[in-house]
């Protein structure tokens, strides 16, 4: 049984390393994306405190769609340019939201939720998805969340097969 070990109470920047290693222990051995999207979304979940929301959308069919996640029911389909997660897919960059409220266009899945980040995933040169993480307290994420995810994004990145990821689904 694998077992999230995180320290309690420790800095940032500790947890991060913590997760990291356990993120590179899980994948060693699994190339899955379907598997390893969703284990990191457990992981990272479990890892870090403050959380109500995390997980993956996946671009499919020129949309993201709604990948492995832990936390309540979310929006399946997000356009590229809405929301904070379609935000970060068209710029391919990391968006650090710290209050939800103050970002034109905000998608509330859950209304609980007061800060936000999200990662896109991008694989040579192609956007795959994002990664987004939510929180219910105020600027819960900063600069140290971005480094530290970015490293895990990395490491799935570079340990997954994601050909599958991005073939369209069902349609609406
Ligand atoms: N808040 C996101 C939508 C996804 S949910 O938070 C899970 C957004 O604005 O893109």
């Amino acid at each position: 049984m694998f077992q999230v070990k995180t320290t309690a109470g420790a800095p940032k920047s500790v947890l991060y390393d913590e997760l990291l290693a356990q993120v590179t222990g899980l994948l060693a051995d699994e190339r899955d994306w379907l598997a390893n999207t969703a284990n990191v979304a457990a992981l990272i979940n479990q890892g870090l405190p403050g959380l109500n929301w995390a997980g993956f959308y996946f671009l499919r069919g020129g949309e993201l769609v709604l990948g492995p996640f832990q936390g309540k029911v979310a929006c399946v389909r997000i356009a590229v340019g809405r929301g904070v997660c379609g935000t970060a897919a068209q710029r391919r960059e990391t968006v650090l939201v710290p209050d939800v409220e103050k970002f034109p266009g905000h998608i509330a899945c859950d209304h609980a939720s007061r800060s936000e980040i999200v990662l896109p995933l991008v694989k040579e040169g192609q956007l795959l998805g994002v990664l987004d993480l939510d929180s219910p307290h105020l600027a819960t994420f900063d600069e140290t969340d971005a480094a530290g995810l970015q490293h895990i994004v990395n490491v799935l990145l570079e340990r997954t097969d994601f050909t599958a990821a991005t073939s369209p689904g069902g349609q609406r």
